[in-house]
Formats: structure tokens, sequence, C-alpha cells
């Protein structure tokens, strides 16, 4: 049997960019802080992506990485919730490459798992995948790295163990930064510092 690692003990802290050179190159921006956090159950990654999908407005874009059952569409659903959708109408739109919700708050979901291999995605519409009133949520999104706006907020989902998944938001552009700080804001767990223990969830 595994040992029991309380989540707080391995997972969640605010890195700020400078203080991990890494993550400064993969962004190519500094001093913005990158968010970061391990959810222990379905359950806290769907919450986690309603408190997203409360900040996110038209013209959002999140870029979702991570590896098949990584929680991808699980965090989708929340984040639909959040954006006022019942999250059992949220299917992976796997077969379909995208799905539009036009609720009060639009939003097109969009899935690349098809496009593995697929050298060009040129020939797809930008304009009904990303559009001024529409948020856009992006499974796979290496897929469509060419097509991303400049501002998009990136999170990258991990497998950890059977229950737990490291989820990290990392912002690109002028907007994404502000969307990580009220996201730090809602979690209610603001921590400054290279990384400290979190008041969130143990599992
Ligand atoms: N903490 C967690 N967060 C999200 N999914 C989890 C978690 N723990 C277990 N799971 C399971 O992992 C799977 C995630 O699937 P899914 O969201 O479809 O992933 P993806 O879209 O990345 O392929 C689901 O079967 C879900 O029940
Ligand atoms: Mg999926």
């Amino acid at each position: 049997m595994g040992a029991f690692i309380p989540c707080s003990q391995v997972a969640s802290g605010i890195f700020d960019v400078d203080s991990m050179k890494s993550k400064r190159r993969e962004t190519g921006q500094s001093g913005h802080s990158v968010f970061e956090r391990l959810t222990c159950s379905v359950e806290e990654t769907q919450t986690f992506g309603q408190k997203l999908g409360r900040i996110l407005q038209g013209a959002d874009v999140v870029a979702l990485h991570g590896d098949l059952g990584s929680g991808k569409t699980t965090l989708v659903q929340g984040i639909a919730q959040g954006l006022g959708y019942d999250p059992s109408t949220i299917k992976s739109p796997t077969f379909v490459l995208m799905r539009e919700y036009s609720g009060s708050k639009p939003f097109v979901h969009l899935d690349g798992y098809r496009l593995e291999g697929v050298v060009q995605v040129a020939w797809l519409d930008t304009e009904l995948m990303f559009a001024p009133n529409k948020i856009t949520l992006v499974e796979w999104a290496d897929r469509f790295a060419d097509l991303l706006p400049d501002d998009y907020l990136e999170i990258r989902l991990q497998y950890v163990s059977t229950h737990r998944r490291r989820i990290q938001v990392i912002p690109h552009g002028q907007r994404s930064p502000g969307i990580v700080a009220e996201l730090i804001k809602s979690q209610g767990s603001a921590m400054s510092g290279r990384q400290s223990a979190s008041s969130e969830s143990v599992c």
C-alpha cells in the first residue's frame, strides 16, 4: 500500500516566475505569478474549475495540457459550471473537435485529441474558435499551438496518483496575469515566496 501523503505537504504554491527559471523561459515573461495546486478528487478539480469559470470573460482562452486521463475534461466541466452551465451536459468533444455552448456566457470547447500527428491545422476556422464574445477552452492545446492568440492562460495537468492531479496555471500576455491573481484571491490561500504549504485539502 502506498504511503499516505497529505496533499497540503506536496503541492500547492504560488511561484514567482523569477524564481523558476525554467518556467520563465517557458512563458517568456518575467514577474508574473505561476499558480500551482494539487487536487485530491474529481470534485476538487471541478471546484477549482468553477472558481476559474467565474473569473473568465469573453475572448479569454484557456489552453489545457496533459496526458489522457490527467483531468482536462473534468476541469472543463468545472469551468462550465462556473460559467453557469450544468456540468453533466459537457461531454468531451473528442470525436467532433469542437462544441459550442451558447448560454449567457458562450464558450467553445475544443479537443485536439484526434489531431495527433496532424502537421498542419491552418485549415481550422479560427474565427469560429476564438471570438471576442466567446471563452475558448482547448484540450491538447499543443496541437493548436500556432493558432493560439498571444494572450492565453496555460494550464498543465499532471497525473500524480489515482485521485491526485497537479494543476499548474501559467499566464501569457496582458490579461492572463490578472486572471491568475484573481484565482489566487479566490482560492483564499494566497501565499508568497518560493513555495508554501496550502491551507487547502488534505487527502
Ligand atoms: N483529482 C482528480 N481530478 C480530475 N480527474 C480525476 C481526479 N482523480 C481521479 N480522476 C479521474 O481521472 C479521469 C480524468 O479524465 P478526463 O477529465 O477525461 O481526462 P482528460 O480529459 O485529460 O483525458 C477521470 O476518470 C476521473 O474520474
Ligand atoms: Mg478530455
